[in-house]
């Protein structure tokens, strides 16, 4: 575990030192939990979004992006639940006066009994070396079957407190659970109290009376409100869905793991509307058409999994969650909800307005249900950045540090370097880097020995170096060199552009999932 923080710590100097990630505010020591995103971090993040809208809008004919805004009326999160219900169990420690999620503190409890479970089986495995058996030895084991049913037990009180909204039970497990607070060590706890997590701040000048209105804290209610106007104006008919990439904005209590939890985030979300009664043959379709799009990534199938919910959020009749494995453990990147028609009947409710669907096919009118797929942009940034990132022994006892980030999302694809800043080769590199751009984002550097110039590269994760010799004047050939393979081959200028092309554009990613 002590070795996974490392890496993490490394990965997030390594997104400072190169350009991608910055703490907001540093020259005023920061702002917690709030981050830039620097020149080569920019080019990565919308990277993502493109690959997302045009997994949703290309490849889905009946699917349309809208950009709603983010101030929205205040009765809609009246409407949506998210005034009276869009809460965190808090608690208190007395002695440390640190203040901790009631349910982030049985969940990590929850993880140390499966730490336990991984230590008895890896003192097993050295124990009987070639022979062991890990399936019987989890079957067998009386200790494991021990540890077990604690972790199960408290799995299921833990479910039902959070399902019954009950602060006192909640309370009551992290006392008898004995869990202590990190800093203090002591179990002084206070009561568990619920804390809402908009932000809210007012819009007009208080003499005309203003208005409190919330910062969104998703972007799906941007696309609710706006259903009658998309279905009618772009003649839409069921099942279709409504895309939108937007900032949404959380006053996280416990922010941290870097861009992870932060308090201005940004989400990918889908909202599919469908006949009511399809909504979980849709959810499975939604399910598997994420996972897919995910895996087609690269960035290795092992590393993710679902997690179907205990607890629903008020708005659901199922939810997955798809979790990506970080350095530190798996952790949800992206959830999949099925919605029911809540929160179109809601709007119905508190707008006055008729919110339906006139379903020709069955002659009747009626509310649709939605199923929602919700990424957010930076989880999905920070595991692309934490899978990518790789510290290289390489043969003659060098190290290299290389991304290995998808070659689609990569910010800059291809640099072209002069071996020697004379002899007309800057000259002809330009002529190389100024056909490219058109293209490709393009570097062009000159500057310290080629070596050094490589290892600049493969750290922010370009896929292409392609190097200007004395022999490209006469024969009009480069070497292209790979960023993974480090290996160099000789070829024509004029075949750059097809080779790098078949590698970097987000067109092969899409066709992976057609
Ligand atoms: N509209 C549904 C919704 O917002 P959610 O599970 O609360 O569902 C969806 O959020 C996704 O948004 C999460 O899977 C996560 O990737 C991202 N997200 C949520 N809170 C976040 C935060 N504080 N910082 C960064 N990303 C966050």
């Amino acid at each position: 575990m002590a070795q996974q923080d490392d890496v993490f710590k490394k990965i997030v100097s390594h997104a400072k030192e190169y350009g991608f990630v910055f703490q907001s505010s540093e020259i005023y020591d920061g702002l917690s939990a709030v981050y830039d995103y620097g020149q080569n971090g920019v080019e990565l993040k919308n990277n993502i979004k493109r690959y997302w809208w045009e997994a949703m809008t290309l490849l889905h004919e009946n699917i349309v992006g809208i950009d709603s805004a983010i101030f929205m009326h205040p009765t809609i999160w009246k409407a949506s639940g998210h005034v009276d219900a869009f809460n965190d169990p808090l608690i208190d420690n007395r002695d440390s006066k640190k203040r901790y999620r009631a349910d982030v503190l049985i969940e990590e409890q929850l993880a140390k009994y499966d730490d336990k479970i991984a230590k008895e089986v890896a003192k097993a495995r050295k124990r009987f070396g070639e022979s062991f058996d890990e399936a019987m030895f989890l079957q067998t084991n009386g200790r494991v079957a021990e540890i077990a049913a604690k972790r199960d037990a408290l799995h299921e009180r833990f479910a039902a407190a959070m399902n019954d909204n009950n602060l006192d039970e909640l309370r009551q497990i992290i006392l008898d659970e004995e869990i202590v607070c990190p800093i203090s060590g002591t179990r002084n706890w206070t009561e568990v109290r619920q804390f809402n997590l908009m932000f809210k701040t007012e819009m007009g000048s208080t003499a005309d009376g203003a208005m409190t209105v919330y910062l969104r804290p998703e972007t799906a209610q941007g696309i609710f409100v706006n259903y009658l106007n998309v279905q009618k104006t772009g003649r839409m008919r069921l099942p279709f869905g409504i895309a939108q990439i937007g900032k949404a904005f959380r006053n996280e209590i416990v922010a941290r793991q870097f861009i992870f939890r932060m308090r201005e985030f940004e989400q990918m979300e889908m909202q599919f509307f469908v006949q009511p009664g399809r909504e979980m043959e849709y959810f499975a379709y939604w399910k598997d058409q994420r996972l897919r799009w995910h895996k087609a990534l690269g960035l290795g199938d092992e590393k993710y999994r679902y997690h179907d919910h205990d607890k629903l959020a008020h708005y659901a009749n199922a939810a997955t969650d798809i979790e990506f494995q970080m350095p530190f453990g798996f952790k949800e990147v992206e959830g999949i909800h099925s919605r029911t028609n809540f929160d179109l009947s809601q709007h119905e409710k508190f707008s006055g307005k008729k919110i339906q669907y006139f379903d020709p096919e069955r002659n009747e009118s009626y509310t649709p249900y939605v199923i929602e797929t919700s990424i957010g942009v930076d989880r999905m940034f920070l595991s692309v950045l934490c899978s990518s990132y790789e510290e290289q022994k390489l043969e003659g006892g060098d190290t290299r540090v290389v991304l290995h980030l998808p070659e689609a999302l990569a910010p800059v694809k291809c640099a072209v370097m002069p071996l020697v800043k004379k002899d007309g080769l800057p000259e002809k590199a330009r002529e190389i880097v100024n056909d490219l751009k058109f293209d490709f984002a393009t570097h062009y550097d000159e500057k310290d020995s080629i070596g050094k110039r490589y290892r600049r590269q493969d750290a922010i994760g370009t896929p292409f170096c392609i190097t200007v010799d004395h022999q490209t004047l006469e024969d009009g050939t480069v070497t292209l060199r790979e960023r993974d393979s480090m290996q160099q081959t000789r070829v024509a200028i004029a075949d750059l552009h097809r080779l790098i092309h078949d590698r970097v554009s987000l067109n092969s990613l899409l066709r992976k999932l057609a």
